[in-house]
């Protein structure tokens, strides 16, 4: 994986001007965030050597690459899901090409269903812990360049930097919920007996992502926080499930309150 990593790393620096230091990955729906990044160049992901292509339709697949908030960042817009029938070690690759380019903080978001009772559509989650329950990405010989064979995962996240976040937020009048985040293989969502046991199992958000990225980050060392906009709640949770006006008002309600908490953890 080092040599891909490297080559497609040599083509991307060859693009840009300044090496970013923060890396988004933005999830569905989320990634009009991107467009608010200034002095940008883009990238489509085909033109890269070795990249993965999206297949997702609403995932664009292409590099962002330029200045949020004065900081220097690249965002993947149009993450890659397992689901899609991606290799696993394609999914992740993007974190490692991140790291080579000298990204020291990851920003994930995704779009996520609520088991927690006391979440409610339209909330951000920050994704304080995670359950892997499809399959684990670093299967295969390890490449000791990136990481080590058996890396911890005892702090999935950076804590210091998401309290800092979580209380310039709250200066800022957003409330930021927390929860464990599932990771459930999908296509399918799940049945309310899937949710059931999640919620037994202390899961307080279930969605098809995130988890590899935040493997592959712990594995190479690069920090992480995680944020869910709570789309929907999981099956069974709700007596009926929100209406299409209900939905679209979810989405745009999510949408000011998410910039303003990617752009708050870009600085901090
Ligand atoms: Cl309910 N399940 C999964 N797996 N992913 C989701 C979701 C549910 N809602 C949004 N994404």
């Amino acid at each position: 994986m080092v040599g891909r990593v490297k080559k497609a790393v040599e083509y991307i620096l060859e693009k840009i001007e300044e090496k970013p230091i923060i890396g988004l990955i933005l999830g569905s729906g989320l990634g009009y965030i991107a467009d608010k990044i200034e002095n940008k160049k883009e990238i489509k992901y085909e033109d890269i050597p070795y990249f993965p292509n999206s297949t997702v339709s609403g995932h664009e697949g292409k590099l962002i690459i330029g200045n949020l908030e004065g900081i220097p960042v690249i965002a993947l817009k149009g993450r890659f899901h397992a689901y899609e029938g991606h290799k696993l070690s394609k999914i992740i690759f993007p974190v490692y090409v991140m790291k080579e380019l000298g990204v020291r903080g990851l920003i994930l978001t995704n779009a996520a269903g609520g088991i927690n009772r006391t979440f409610k559509p339209g909330d951000i989650v920050a994704n304080t812990d995670f359950i892997n329950f499809a399959i684990n990405p670093l299967i295969g010989p390890n490449d000791e360049e990136l990481g080590p064979r058996f890396p911890s995962m005892a702090k999935p996240i950076d804590k210091k930097w998401f309290e800092r976040i979580k209380i310039n937020c709250f200066e800022n009048g957003i409330e930021i919920k927390e929860g464990t985040y599932i990771w459930m293989l999908g296509p399918t969502y799940e049945t309310p007996a899937e949710i059931k046991m999640a919620a037994n199992f202390g899961a307080d958000l279930v969605g098809m992502s995130t988890v590899p990225e935040v493997i592959a980050a712990n594995h190479t060392g690069i920090k992480v926080v995680s944020f869910s906009a709570v789309t929907n709640m999981a099956a069974g949770i709700l007596p009926k499930p929100l209406n299409h006006k209900e939905v679209i008002e979810v989405a745009d309600k999510i949408k000011d309150k998410f910039e303003l908490v990617v752009k708050t953890s870009i600085k901090l």
